[in-house]
């Protein structure tokens, strides 16, 4: 194992939103490849209830990209003006650019889960969830090594689900997780986050203060 590449890999695979590359096209066999890696993760009772919706024809990621452009800019034009922190600025800044540029994203994978939360005998929402989080992130992971970029958005919430469920033809028994633009980055330099050290939110065998 290459540690080295492995650390550059894990530490570096960043939120991409202004840096995709529009203009160049996303193979499929590329984003198979990755699925492929994808669906090494993990999964409560080994269910892989996982279920992959690729969107590359531009008339459906227009159609996506109305009910984002609307439904993101809503959101962040309210809560904009109350944020302070620059670096909360900066990705607020940066979700708006992607709001307005999503129908150009050559690609837009949309990770579902088959089944609902509210259906009788469902999982426990930890597991439910958890079982395509470690899916999504090994699939990020793929992407970053193959020089794309994505970023996970969740704009599965309240009624705006129902309008995404229709534009894609998703059944009512399945439960779609998340939304991931993805293209090839202008560049190839991503730097680390500055994250707390990790001391200051660690404790050892009992929580002590
Ligand atoms: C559960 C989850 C939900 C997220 N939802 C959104 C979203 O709706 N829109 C968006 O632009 N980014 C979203 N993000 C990306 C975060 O904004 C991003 O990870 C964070 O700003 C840190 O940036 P970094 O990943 O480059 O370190 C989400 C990330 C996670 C883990």
């Amino acid at each position: 194992m290459d540690i080295a590449a492995t650390d550059q890999l894990l530490s570096t695979t960043r939120a991409v939103r202004r840096r995709l590359d529009l203009e160049r096209p996303v193979e499929r066999d590329v984003i198979l490849e990755c699925l492929r890696l994808a669906v090494q993760a993990p999964t409560g009772g080994n269910k892989q209830a996982w279920r992959w919706l690729v969107v590359d024809d531009p008339e459906v990621r227009a159609n996506v990209a109305d009910i984002y452009a609307r439904q993101t800019l809503a959101v962040i034009d309210r809560r904009y003006p109350h944020i302070k922190d620059p670096q909360t600025r900066r990705v607020y800044d940066s979700a708006r650019y992607l709001a307005t540029v999503l129908a150009q994203v050559p690609v837009l994978i949309v990770p579902c889960v088959q089944g609902r939360l509210d259906e009788p005998n469902a999982t426990h929402p930890a597991a439910f969830y958890g079982s395509i989080f470690p899916a999504i992130w090994n699939l990020q992971l793929a992407l970053r090594s193959r020089r794309m970029g994505s970023v996970l958005t969740t704009p599965f919430v309240g009624d705006d689900e129902r309008r995404y469920t229709e534009v894609l033809r998703l059944p009512d028994t399945m439960t779609p997780v998340a939304l991931l633009p993805v293209a090839y980055t202008i560049g190839d330099e991503f730097k680390p986050a500055k994250r707390p050290p990790v001391e200051t939110i660690t404790r050892w065998n009992r929580w002590t203060d």
